[in-house]
């Protein structure tokens, strides 16, 4: 049987660990391609960083002309990350006849089409499973194994950082800077930690979940998102107070006005199984029509359980299924019919959590309230915890609203902020209602 050459592009955390167990499991890797499976090459700049894996004698190499000039490689697994060079080095290796494996949502969400294009012009594949929640297999799962349904909601925690921070800050009352270098140390975060907190990284996968499950091709950055970067440990006290846990939240979901996509930090009900997400887990719940609700929890980030998706589409490539799904699923393609349009952000309703840090002064409340009330925004109740005297005359005050559409309340708090009364470091989160199903 004729040995599958893989070739391995970005040798970090994840190259390493996928590195790890094509060396270390090759027979078992092997048996489950159906042929034996042996890493040939793997490039990276970097020569001399030491790594967790020891490489057999002479793979490494910082010349990609060993992989695309080598007509034995038969797949190459792209973990450069970013959009340039890697952009570039999906195009040359496809050019040079090579299947590719990608955890990189950041250039699937950006250069889908046009690398989805030339692939299929070339009669390559693409397959990107690590692309969205690590280890938990959610890309075969929508594009395969529900196929049978009408997606109809997905609510997503898709930020292992994220989500590790938001623990931290809740179980132990650590500060957020701290958190966030752990979750670096740990290999969670990207190498702009921004992009996972800020809500970026979360929309990108949303959007290719979009695309995967509805069609819907929309770009990234047209989805509303909220990061986690204003949430204060304080919030996390307000909601469980209410009952509530905090979670960076990634929402589709099919109405009749098209299809609702946000990200934003969400008030989750406690005992809910989105709430019980902790640490660098991520979870997925899917309801279709035909299966009901489906639940998806596993490490969404990581070196291993990253490497475990990238591993599972190298062997599905070597055996051929990759190449029957990329075609038959149509993604990223002028061909493929847009099945459902992305709603107008601005009318996607929700209840919302405000939190201002207003002057402890007389009428300040009723200014508040005349500026949700200008914008039809009604007020379900109102926080403000007796406190000592501050020293800066500066108290926080929490505002639930009850359900209005997005845009009226951005409004509305643009108008807040700029009062006098006001002062910098206004939170706003969505606040999960009824879809929040329990066990
Ligand atoms: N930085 C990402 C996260 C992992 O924290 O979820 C890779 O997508």
């Amino acid at each position: 049987m004729k040995t599958a050459k893989v070739a391995i592009v970005g040798f970090g955390t994840i190259g390493s660990g996928v590195a790890r167990l094509l060396v270390e499991h090759q027979e078992r890797i092997s048996r489950h391609a159906g042929r034996p499976v042996q890493l040939a090459r793997v490039v990276d700049p970097d020569l001399s960083r030491p790594r967790n894996i020891t490489l057999p004698k002479g793979l490494l190499t910082d010349d990609l002309s060993k992989v695309t000039g080598d007509p034995d490689i038969e797949v190459a697994v792209e973990l450069v990350g970013g959009l340039e060079p890697a952009r570039t080095i999906v195009l040359k290796l496809l050019e040079s006849g090579k299947n590719i494996v990608t955890a990189n949502k950041a250039l699937l969400a950006e250069h889908g089409q046009e690398l989805f294009d030339r692939a299929r012009k070339l009669g390559r594949s693409i397959a990107f499973e690590a692309s969205v929640g690590g280890g938990i297999p959610i890309i075969a799962a929508i594009g395969q194994s529900l196929s049978a349904n009408q997606i109809q909601s997905i609510r997503a925690i898709l930020n292992g950082t994220s989500n590790f921070i938001l623990t931290q800050m809740e179980e132990h009352g650590r500060d957020y800077a701290a958190s966030v270098a752990e979750a670096q140390r740990l290999g969670y975060a990207e190498a702009n930690p921004a992009m996972d907190v800020n809500g970026s990284d979360a929309a990108q996968k949303l959007a290719i979940l979009a695309h995967l499950a509805f069609g819907t091709k929309v770009n990234w950055k047209a989805i509303p998102r909220i990061g986690i970067d204003t949430v204060e440990v304080a919030d996390l006290r307000y909601a469980k107070e209410l009952g509530y846990s905090i979670k960076l939240l990634a929402v589709a979901k099919l109405v009749p006005e098209g299809l609702e996509l946000h990200v934003s930090p969400t008030l989750v009900r406690q005992g809910t199984p989105l709430a019980e997400v902790r640490g660098a887990y991520n979870a997925i719940r899917v309801i279709g029509d035909a299966v009901g609700q489906v639940f998806f929890h596993g490490l969404g980030a990581g070196q291993m359980p990253t490497a475990s998706a990238v591993v599972a589409d190298l062997i599905d490539t070597v055996v051929g299924r990759t190449a029957i799904t990329f075609h038959t699923l149509e993604l990223w393609s002028n061909d493929r019919r847009t099945l459902v349009t992305a709603r107008d952000p601005d009318s996607v309703p929700g209840r919302f959590y405000l939190r201002f840090n207003v002057d402890d002064t007389p009428g300040v409340l009723a200014e508040l309230a005349g500026a949700l009330g200008r914008h039809n925004i009604s007020i379900a109740s109102v926080i403000q915890h007796e406190t000592e005297e501050e020293a800066d005359g500066v108290v926080p005050l929490v505002i639930m609203t009850h359900t209005a559409p997005e845009g009226a309340v951005r409004r509305a708090l643009d108008e807040i902020n700029r009062l006098s009364c006001v002062h910098e470091g206004t939170v706003r989160m969505r606040v999960g209602g009824s879809e929040e199903t329990h066990r």
